[in-house]
């Protein structure tokens, strides 16, 4: 079984098979529904692994990040899971025969950023490489735009793992899910895939820094960071997907016991708190166990 693809800040595996599961609608369990589900924050992928292994209920899925590599590399898992995996394994191989592994990292990393015009599964492999290589799977970018995490500082990476990718590619190509990709905004991009009635969307931004963590924490995984006119306008969006299309919505947010911004924000909405670990992010405030908001229209 694979649980997400990459690793990604803020990954969500272990709360969909821990907390979060037990407030999902039950009508994704059931094999006789026929529910569209949007991943409109689909980072590291472990949400929509989740649905595909779990949720006989859902029939069509969308697959949504601002990240276009994210969406390139999933792409390329779904049409050429074999060429993905020669490439990558290129890229590993040049790592492991080098004396010089920072020079390597950082090298790749210049070529990363100038890629436009290579082959989108070239750049689907560098996506992965990258992503083990670089320092704890954080993807964050400076101003123009390129990707900006230092080398992880290990002798022994594991870019390639076959089996993982070809049961990725398995369940991308299931026969019994229509499966979508967009590259985009949550909301410029998604709400053409809403169906009425019969929709559930699951939203996991960037989290609202906790007032505790000062400016040290991470909202950065795109060049325009996500502030709080962003996260009011995740609000609205979900008031108009309920209220348009009759639609179920969830939202991951942080948890800050001395600020009411999200309680507030969502006050018309069910709120509760689960616990979830993170293992990175900053001060000490981001780390170990921490309260999160689970917030919900159902
Ligand atoms: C908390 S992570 C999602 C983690 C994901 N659920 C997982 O399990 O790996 C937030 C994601 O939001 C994406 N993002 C940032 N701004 C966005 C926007 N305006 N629209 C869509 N995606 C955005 C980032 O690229 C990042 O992958």
């Amino acid at each position: 079984m694979i649980k997400n693809i990459l690793k990604w800040q803020g990954g969500k595996s272990d709360l969909f098979y821990g907390p979060i599961q037990s407030h999902l609608p039950k009508e994704l369990f059931d094999a006789n529904k026929n529910i569209t589900f949007i991943d409109a924050f689909t980072g590291g992928g472990s949400v929509f692994l989740y649905v595909l292994y779990n949720c006989p209920g859902v029939k069509r899925i969308l697959i949504n990040d601002y990240n276009y590599r994210l969406i390139e590399l999933y792409y390329a898992i779904q049409t050429d899971v074999d060429g993905l995996i020669k490439l990558a394994q290129e890229l590993q191989d040049g790592y492991d025969s080098s004396l010089d592994k920072s020079k390597y990292y950082y090298d790749t990393r210049d070529e990363y950023n100038k890629f436009n015009s290579w082959e989108y599964l070239d750049r689907a492999a560098h996506t992965l490489f990258i992503n083990r290589a670089s320092y704890n799977g954080i993807y964050r970018e400076n101003s123009n735009g390129d990707f900006n995490v230092p080398w992880c500082k290990k002798d022994v990476i594991n870019t390639v793992k076959p089996d993982e990718l070809r049961e990725a590619s398995r369940l991308l190509n299931l026969s019994s899910v229509q499966i979508a990709f967009t590259c985009g905004d949550f909301e410029y991009s998604t709400e053409r895939y809403v169906t009425w009635g019969d929709t559930f969307i699951y939203f996991d931004p960037p989290y609202r820094p906790l007032s505790s963590a000062g400016s040290v924490s991470f909202t950065a995984y795109t060049k325009s960071p996500f502030n709080d006119d962003a996260q009011i306008r995740l609000k609205k969006y979900c008031d108009r997907l309920m209220n348009r299309y009759d639609a179920r919505v969830m939202v991951s947010n942080s948890y800050d016991p001395n600020d009411n911004f999200m309680l507030n924000l969502y006050k018309d909405y069910k709120i509760v708190q689960i616990d979830a670990f993170r293992s990175s992010g900053g001060k000490n405030a981001m780390r170990g166990t921490i309260k999160e908001n689970l917030i919900m229209n159902f």
